[in-house]
């Protein structure tokens, strides 16, 4: 069976104008993540993760290469297009939550319904989604009324409340204690198989990386291993499904 890759980059570079000076913080990226796989990107401080991340969620386009999105070619689509196939296919969970403070965890997760052929249904998607991430009972609270763990979670709603079937999280336990760090690395680890979602996460944690089908690692821009396609998938998670943590993760 041919595998589906969802997400593919073909010799991507992004480079940063610095008033005379060029920052070249990727130099030359290639992968492919297949449909269901879970994917670890470790790398040290600078070496360009939060970039990549950035590239393949659409948000910033590389300076020279390509990034396929479900066999659709981004790099050359208008904002427009992108910003809708971005909405529909993709969530991104960041390190630092980035919730709006002036609105509800119900209304955070309603937001990205706001634009789009589910409006009417905003309200109700948006409870089950924080129902489904264990905050049922916390839909009327404040971002700072919640604790870091909870305000992860509702990123985590926000960013899965369209339905996409790709998840890319940037160090989302970064800024946690440990337990609840745990908690969150368990919940996406649950949502992924009963979603069927593919995960690509950049981490710091050694323990979360050897729990990923697999690792991309990265240094100076480029990755340092050629990038081989072994993925467990999905099936094996389903099979394995196992909410204890993996070695190395508490
Ligand atoms: N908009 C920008 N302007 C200038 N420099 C930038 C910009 N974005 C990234 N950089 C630089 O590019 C390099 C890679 O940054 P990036 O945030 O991708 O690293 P990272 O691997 O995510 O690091 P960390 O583990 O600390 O989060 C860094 O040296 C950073 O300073
Ligand atoms: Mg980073």
């Amino acid at each position: 069976m041919q595998t589906k890759h969802v997400l593919k980059a073909q010799d991507v570079y992004r480079t940063i104008a610095l008033g005379p000076r060029e920052l070249h913080v990727l130099r030359g990226i290639s992968l492919a993540v297949a449909e269901g796989e879970w994917v670890a990107l470790t790398g040290p401080s600078g070496s360009g993760k939060s970039t990549l991340l950035g590239v393949l969620g659409c948000i910033d386009r590389p300076t020279r290469g390509r990034v396929c999105l479900d066999g659709v070619e981004v790099s050359a689509l208008a904002e427009g297009r992108l910003a809708r196939l971005r909405n529909e296919k993709i969530g991104i969970v960041f390190q630092s939550f980035h919730l709006i403070p002036t609105m509800t965890a119900q209304e955070n997760v309603e937001a990205p319904l706001y634009i789009g052929p589910r409006r009417r249904q905003a309200q109700a998607l948006a409870r089950a989604m924080l129902e489904r991430v264990g905050l049922g009972g916390r839909l009327h609270h404040l971002p700072h009324q919640l604790s870091g763990g909870e305000q992860q979670r509702v990123a985590i709603a926000r960013a899965l409340v369209g339905g996409p079937r790709l998840l890319l999280a940037d160090e989302p336990t970064g800024n946690l204690d440990s337990t609840s760090g745990m908690q969150v690395l368990m919940l996406i680890r649950e949502l992924r198989v009963q979603l069927g979602l593919t995960v690509v996460m950049v981490t710091h944690d050694p323990g979360v990386a050897a729990s990923a089908d697999r690792r991309l690692h990265l240094v100076d821009g480029r990755l340092a291993a050629p990038d081989v396609a072994a993925p467990a998938g999905l099936a094996g998670a389903r099979r394995g499904l196992d909410l204890r943590p993996a070695a190395g993760e508490a």
